[in-house]
């Protein structure tokens, strides 16, 4: 066993793991955050997105290890007090899911490309997202909803800003 301290959701973490635990099981089993699914375990799905200090990750891919001292973020942490974030509005909005199995994934690093890039085109968008995959949707929707988010975004700056 090793010991990991990292932040996760904004809460300071610090637990003994093995050195082979992957974080998508250490988010599901340890600390109990169901978002991140597990649909491939080979770095094909996207299902499993994360945000690590930031920048979308699949978290099956990541050793808890290495994820140690960095700033973890699920989906349940884009709302911590039940208002839903912009991105997960528009999906809302915008009908970007069936099932709902790829769409914590899909949020997560819609999140990480709009911070990115705050005004992506249509292209941007999707080869932005092609590490997800969406086996219900056709992804017609997850795309407009990204870009609807973009649009909020922007209208919400620019009222700031006038
Ligand atoms: S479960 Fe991680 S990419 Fe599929
Ligand atoms: S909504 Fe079912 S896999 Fe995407």
């Amino acid at each position: 066993m090793m010991h990991v301290k990292l932040t996760v959701n904004g809460e300071q973490r610090s637990d003994d793991v093995e050195p082979r635990l992957l974080l998508v099981h250490y988010l599901r089993e340890v600390c109990g955050l169901r978002a991140a699914n597990i649909g491939c375990d080979t770095t094909s799905c996207g299902a499993c997105t994360v945000l690590l200090n930031g920048e979308s990750v699949k978290s099956c891919t990541v050793l808890t290890a290495q994820a140690a001292g960095q700033e973890g973020v699920t989906a349940e942490g884009l709302a911590p007090d039940g208002q839903l974030h912009p991105v997960q509005q528009a999906f809302r909005d915008e009908h970007g899911l069936q099932c709902g199995f790829c769409t914590p994934g899909m949020v997560m690093a819609a999140v990480s490309l709009l911070r990115e890039n705050p005004s992506p085109t249509e292209d941007q968008v999707r080869e932005g997202l092609e590490g997800n995959l969406c086996r219900c949707t056709g992804y017609h929707n997850i795309i407009r909803a990204v870009l609807a988010a973009a649009a909020q975004s922007a209208g919400s700056q620019a009222e700031v800003t006038t």
